[in-house]
């Protein structure tokens, strides 16, 4: 199995390739001339079995459970191990039954968009065991992980990636080490890290900062025996290709018209980009989407570089200078990411190279929304009966947006990822409800009054029976 898969740099001029049971998370050749260049994980696809149609995967789900093959074939990632192996043995895999997700038709809120009913779906990737669609990537790279024999795992995380890495640590006995930015996490996200039991370390700063730091510790100081399972780890992306090949499965291996998904450091859409071009490549779609990748307005770098600065992938050699200026000026005028949508508060998103491969393989297009309509969008998704966090609210604002300027029309059909389960960051919905900034009430701070157009506030009632009913009946 591991001779159909091998690791390779994606610049162009470099193309070097490397065993698949290297540890790398850039391209240790490009590194020697002074360039770092992100890895893939890609797969000579003559020497292992690649199902000739969807029908396979459709027969192993429908008959689960019949081969002994029992939870892999119950994972919404490994049954589709086909085009993902690059492991050796199926003993390598470490599962939790990861993926077994949702495509959902949203027609109530397809018609509050301007969609017509039927044209709306929503991946709901919050329903994974540690409730974000990380579960996806973090199931591949903990088996590579465990391919190599590695002992201790470590992340930065602005918090689904160290909920996830946390959990499956705990699971495969490795040791979770987990770096955040101090006071950027919601609740949810960091009680799964310590309850999970990850060595969790609040570094002064933000996830950049966080990032910077795991880095050097795990990849410029090998000595430590630390495995990065950040998305520069290229066994992620495998991972969390699968997302798509629910969709295409849960639309009865129909193609969407778009993938709407929120940007952050990237990961997930560039495994899109990848996925469709080798479903492509196999000839098992004649159609790719288009993707639409959504920044928060406080944390835009895709959106200042791709919409507003034109750079593109041109066959792998992208305007690099542009970039560097970009974060020279970011560094300059001292500009952090700043956003409710807390997920995705990147400024230097590492997969950038790949995302900008990803927009080309799906001809796509990049927006900016502010917190004020994440949080519409986010309480939107909620009152039509599916929720989700705030950055995963970004899709759907996205969306609208792009309905709005004609550029999806309304007879297209739109899939939005809803990337975290709406329990994620609970401070941030009552905050929106309320106007109770829950982290402050300790300190007597003011409360605000909600100013949402969606705002369901909680209604304060005596215990008395007349007055229950007229609040109700109000
Ligand atoms: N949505 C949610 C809920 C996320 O947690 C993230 C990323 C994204 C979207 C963006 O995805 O990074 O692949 O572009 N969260 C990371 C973390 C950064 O540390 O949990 P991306």
């Amino acid at each position: 199995m591991t001779n159909a898969a091998f690791q390779q740099c994606i610049n162009p001029d470099c193309n070097a390739t490397y065993s698949i049971e290297e540890v790398h998370v850039s391209c240790p050749a490009c590194s020697a001339k002074g360039r770092n260049s992100l890895l893939d994980i890609q797969y000579d696809w003559n020497r292992t079995v690649v199902p000739k149609s969807f029908g396979f995967f459709e027969h192993r789900w429908m008959t689960k459970g019949e081969h002994g093959a029992g939870a892999l074939d119950f994972s919404g990632v490994w049954r589709f191990r086909e085009l993902m192996p690059f492991y050796r043995t199926e003993a390598d895999i470490v599962t939790v039954g990861e993926g077994r997700t949702n495509l959902q038709e949203a027609n109530m809120l397809a018609r509050h968009l301007g969609l017509k009913p039927g044209n709306l779906f929503l991946q709901y990737e919050g329903l994974n065991p540690s409730g974000s669609f990380k579960d996806n990537g973090m199931t591949a790279a903990f088996t590579h992980a465990r391919m190599v024999g590695a002992k201790r795992v470590a992340c930065a995380s602005t918090g689904n990636t160290s909920a996830s890495l946390a959990m499956f640590a705990s699971l495969s006995g490795m040791t979770g080490i987990v770096f955040i930015g101090s006071g950027k996490i919601a609740y949810g996200k960091l009680s799964q890290a310590l309850d999970y039991g990850a060595r969790t370390l609040q570094i002064q700063g933000d996830f950049d900062a966080c990032l910077k730091r795991v880095k050097q510790i795990a990849v410029e100081n090998p000595e430590h025996g630390i495995y990065l399972m950040n998305s520069v780890n290229p066994f992620r992306l495998e991972g969390q290709k699968s997302i798509m090949y629910r969709i295409l499965e849960g639309l009865s291996w129909q193609i969407p018209d778009w993938i709407v998904v929120p940007g952050g450091n990237l990961g997930n859409c560039s495994a899109f980009g990848k996925a469709f071009a080798e479903l492509k490549q196999l000839g098992l779609i004649d159609r790719i989407p288009r993707l639409a990748v959504i920044n928060a307005q406080g944390a835009n770098t895709l959106y200042q570089l791709y919409t507003q600065q034109g750079v593109r992938w041109n066959g792998g050699r992208y305007d690099d200078e542009k970039i560097r200026q970009f974060y020279k000026h970011m560094d300059d005028t001292n500009t952090n990411a700043h956003t409710i949508a807390s997920a995705i508060e990147i400024n230097r998103p590492v997969n950038l190279p790949k995302a900008l491969r990803a927009l080309d393989t799906m001809n796509g297009v990049v927006r900016e929304v502010d917190d004020e309509t994440i949080l519409e969008h986010k309480a939107m998704v909620g009152r039509y009966g599916f929720g989700c966090e705030p950055a995963s609210a970004a899709s759907v604002a996205g969306a609208h947006m792009l309905l709005r300027e004609g550029v999806i029309s309304p007879d297209e059909r739109v899939v939005c990822i809803l990337t975290g389960h709406i329990l994620k960051d609970p401070d941030a919905t009552v905050k929106y409800h309320t106007g109770i900034d829950v982290k402050s009430v300790q300190d007597k701070a003011p409360r605000e009054e909600p100013h949402g157009k969606m705002a369901c506030k909680p209604i304060q009632v005596a215990d008395d029976l007349e007055a229950i009913i007229a609040a109700i009946n109000a």
